[in-house]
């Protein structure tokens, strides 16, 4: 496979798991919110890493024309995504309504590191959702029309 997580998603995804660990670490409430993010977070990121966001490591070699039989792999990743994305889509419903029990208890503790996190994380959903998701289907789709008529 010749081809992983663009690195910028991968350490916003490793930004991101700090800040929470970070936040978990808070006492009461704030911490106790930040918990049940984690309970949840934790395996989503797992499968986005697993077979979300690779596919996304093609897209700057697909735009320039550089395509090879390695590359194969990410259609199963992105079938995977799209048989899969009703139940990623529910688990980002699930971690951001968790999210804003989380911002709630950090407000009122003005804890205001765990409220940017919560801002941070509940973007980065919404950028998976309207950008990132889709974009990693459509590598899948390319490939296989690719594959189609070149192989
Ligand atoms: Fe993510
Ligand atoms: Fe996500």
């Amino acid at each position: 496979m010749d081809f992983e997580i663009p690195k910028s998603i991968k350490l916003e995804h490793e930004e991101l798991h700090e800040d929470l660990e970070e936040a978990t670490m808070e006492s009461g409430s704030v911490g106790d919110a930040a918990k049940a993010v984690q309970e949840v977070l934790q395996p989503h990121f797992l499968k986005e890493e697993e077979f979300a966001l690779p596919p996304l490591g093609l897209l700057s070699k697909l735009s320039s024309g550089q395509i090879t039989l390695e590359m194969k792999d990410a259609i199963a990743m992105a079938d995977r995504l799209r048989a899969e994305l009703r139940q990623m889509l529910s688990e980002h419903r699930e971690i951001v309504a968790r999210l804003k029990i989380l911002t709630e208890a950090a407000l009122k503790e003005n804890k205001l590191d765990s409220v940017q996190f919560t801002e941070k994380l509940t973007l980065h959903a919404q950028t998976e959702e309207e950008v990132l998701y889709p974009a990693a289907i459509l590598v899948g789709e390319y490939l296989k029309m690719q594959f189609e008529n070149k192989f």
